[in-house]
């Protein structure tokens, strides 16, 4: 069934999951993409319209962060637009620890339209399906920070309970932060990867500098790097990022999936087995 439900970044890591939740239910979102028909770019808000049109509901991921500049004029301008065509509910993906993801979540929460907000700490997804996926493959991992303590959470738990609170309106006016069952490293995480995927990676303990330098030797994006970088220097080493809360097991009514879980299971899909070079 067509519904009236938009889910954008819906082929994102996040935002693909939250479509597969719906359509098991019999639920056929729209995708909010730029390749989707009608497409939605962040970057022309001619496109905004034709993909809001008779939606009610709607999953919000920014790209590629709401911690980057211009992310919360977007949401600003979302906010009222969906509001004005008759949007009833938004659910949007924030980040735990961030001012400005916290910024853009008081735009929704004084917007009048319904809201939950998801809140979630660094996804196990960026290690197979983001940015920290090259070094693993490389078989070389040179990260700073390598003690701190993060609750790493899994993209489908972070999927089900978005599409948990898209359908269900007891959860309206409510911030759920969402965020794996225990506090691990770098080091422990490239340790399990290592075993699960049966690889032998290195590890390098680095300095936030040097980790800057790299990325600018590789000729990264400016703009990826200031992302980089203000993630480790400001969300990372937060003290409020360095929690586990169990909103997961509220809403599911079951645990929060492990790294380990999420790592053997990734590592069954060989997207963690080297390129090989013909
Ligand atoms: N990664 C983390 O650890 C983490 C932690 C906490 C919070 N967050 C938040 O998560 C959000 C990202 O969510 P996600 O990881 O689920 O998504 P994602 O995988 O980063 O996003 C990819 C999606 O965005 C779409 N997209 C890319 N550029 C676009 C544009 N210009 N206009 C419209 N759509 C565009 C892509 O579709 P097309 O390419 O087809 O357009 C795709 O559907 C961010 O706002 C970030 O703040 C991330």
């Amino acid at each position: 069934m067509n519904s009236n439900i938009l889910v954008i970044g819906g082929t994102g890591k996040t935002g693909r999951r939250v479509v597969q939740q719906l359509q098991k239910k019999g639920i056929e979102p729209r995708i909010g993409s730029r390749n989707a028909s009608p497409s939605f770019d962040w970057d022309n808000k001619d496109t905004w319209v034709n993909a809001l049109n008779g939606i009610e509901k709607m999953y919000v991921t920014y790209y590629p962060d709401l911690a980057v500049p211009g992310a919360k004029e977007a949401i600003e301008s979302l906010t009222y637009l969906a509001k004005e065509l008759g949007v009833k509910k938004i659910v949007l993906l924030s980040g735990k620890g961030e001012v400005e993801a916290e910024a853009c979540e008081t735009i929704v929460k004084d917007s009048g339209v319904d809201y939950t907000i998801v809140r979630a700490s660094w996804f196990n997804q960026n290690w197979s399906e983001s940015f920290f996926l090259e070094s693993i493959l490389s078989g070389e991992v040179a990260l700073p920070m390598s003690e701190v303590l993060i609750p790493f959470v899994d993209a489908n738990d972070i999927a089900e309970v978005a599409a948990t609170v898209l359908l269900d309106d007891t959860y309206n006016g409510e911030t759920i932060e969402v965020t794996g069952p225990e506090l691990i490293t770098f080091k422990d995480i490239v340790h399990t990867i290592s075993k699960t995927s049966k690889r032998r990676l290195k590890f390098h303990d680095i300095t936030l500098q040097q980790y800057i330098d790299g990325m600018k030797e590789m000729q990264t994006p400016d703009d990826v790097v200031w992302l980089i970088e203000y993630l480790f220097s400001h969300v990372l080493t937060n003290p409020k990022n360095q929690q586990v809360v169990h909103d997961i097991d509220r809403v599911l009514g079951r645990k929060a999936k492990t790294f380990l879980e999420y790592a053997q299971e990734t590592a069954k899909t060989g997207i963690w087995n080297p390129i090989s070079v013909e």
